[in-house]
């Protein structure tokens, strides 16, 4: 079980004229993981808002992780990245490498996305792109790991108690 926030980011909907079916998306696939959604708002695509309430749900404490949906494209209002990359201490690129590179096999329009990943304090945040079949194929890939991601941040287990494949534990 663990918490956590869903922020859209999309100056049509935070202006009321597109119905957040992304965020939809993200709380259902999560809801089937057992996690508990305790935030969830809709924002326009400017860097200075993104960072901030990036910056304020980290580091209010209740959430383990931070989805974001939407601006990760070439537009040129396309800036959750950048205001991503300024408030996360490190880097996880792996998550959005993995996102790129398993659903471009069924979607070539995935490596547009500039979608980034990475810790702030205790609190992992990853972006998604903006569509809602986006952000169902991106789910697909990394929600499996996220848990064990999470309980690693929290300094629960350490990397070598990571659980192990088959074919891992047959290699030790
Ligand atoms: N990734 C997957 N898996 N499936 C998709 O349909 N759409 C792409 C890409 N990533 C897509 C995807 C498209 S068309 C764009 S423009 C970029 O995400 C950026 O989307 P965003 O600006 O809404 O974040």
């Amino acid at each position: 079980m663990f918490t956590a926030g869903i922020l859209t980011i999309s100056d049509k909907g935070w202006q009321g004229q597109r119905y957040d079916k992304s965020g939809q998306v993200v709380r259902d696939s999560l809801s089937l993981l057992g996690s508990n959604v305790v935030k969830y708002e809709i924002i326009p695509d400017e860097v200075d808002v993104i960072a901030s309430k990036l910056a304020e749900w980290a580091d209010g404490g209740s959430l383990d992780v931070i989805l974001t949906s939407g601006g990760t494209g070439l537009a040129r209002r396309d800036v959750t990245p950048e205001a991503t990359l300024s408030v996360v201490d490190r880097v996880v690129p792996g998550l959005t490498e993995a996102m790129r590179a398993e659903t471009f096999k069924v979607t070539p329009s995935a490596i547009l996305s500039r979608a980034v990943s990475g810790v702030r304090g205790r609190c992992l945040i990853i972006n998604l792109p903006g569509s809602p079949k986006a952000v169902r194929e991106c789910l697909e890939v990394i929600l499996p790991v996220i848990p064990h991601a999470i309980e690693i941040i929290k300094g629960e287990v350490t990397e070598h108690e990571a659980p192990h494949s088959e074919a891992e534990a047959n290699a030790d």
